[in-house]
């Protein structure tokens, strides 16, 4: 078979990368999400953590690993060049802590997502992540949080928009619970609405 007749019946797979800082949550639910699917593949787990769970998730579902220093990430080509050796045409951060620099954005323009857990650009910015950001929601006794997903640029929690969720709290609710009914918004969430922008892409 040639290789056009081979691309017309395999069409290639459009690939993401997964960069992530912690346990992996998110990404073990993106991976399962598109394991089946004919389109799209993830080709890469990033994280600037050795310890973190995120890898482990990758090797358990044989897709390699790439650990991230920061002379990679913001001095040199190296990371870029590890991602175009993966053929990879989309980012996706999943808990990822670092903030992207700017040679990354250009790069990969409108290909690069993230999910923050609340409703920007409320609980935003440099240090707002995680429990930081459902322990201010909690202090501030706020009736409601949420997620968004938003294209990256290069500054923290500041790109367009692309999808919000909210979810309703109470006066009973506590930082804990609201992680608790935030993260089941993500994981219900963040891998449709990336296959969304994905076959929009096609
Ligand atoms: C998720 O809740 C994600 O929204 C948040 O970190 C958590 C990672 O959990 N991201 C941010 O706060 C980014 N500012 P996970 O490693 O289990 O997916």
């Amino acid at each position: 078979m040639n290789t056009l007749a081979h691309l017309f019946i395999f069409p290639l797979k459009q690939r993401i990368a997964i960069l992530a800082s912690g346990a992996g949550s998110n990404a073990r639910g993106i991976i399962a999400h598109f394991k089946k699917s004919e389109s799209i593949e993830i080709g890469l787990i990033v994280s600037n953590n050795r310890e973190a769970g995120v890898l482990q998730i990758g090797k358990e579902n044989q897709i390699p690993t790439f650990i991230l220093t920061k002379d990679h990430f913001i001095e040199s080509s190296a990371f870029l060049d590890e991602l175009h050796k993966a053929n990879i045409s989309f980012i996706v951060l999943a808990g990822f802590l670092w903030r992207v620099p700017k040679s990354l954005v250009l790069a990969y323009p409108n290909a690069i997502v993230n999910i923050h857990p609340a409703l920007l650009p409320k609980y935003g910015g440099k240090g707002m992540y995680g429990h930081f950001v459902h322990e201010a929601v909690h202090a501030n006794n706020e009736t409601e949080s949420g997620i968004t997903v938003h294209f990256v640029n290069e500054h923290y929690d500041e790109g367009n928009i692309i999808f919000q969720e909210r979810v309703a709290l109470d006066n009973t609710d506590t930082p804990l619970t609201i992680e608790q009914k935030v993260r089941a918004l993500e994981l219900e969430h963040y891998a449709t609405v990336i296959e969304n922008i994905l076959n929009d892409r096609q």
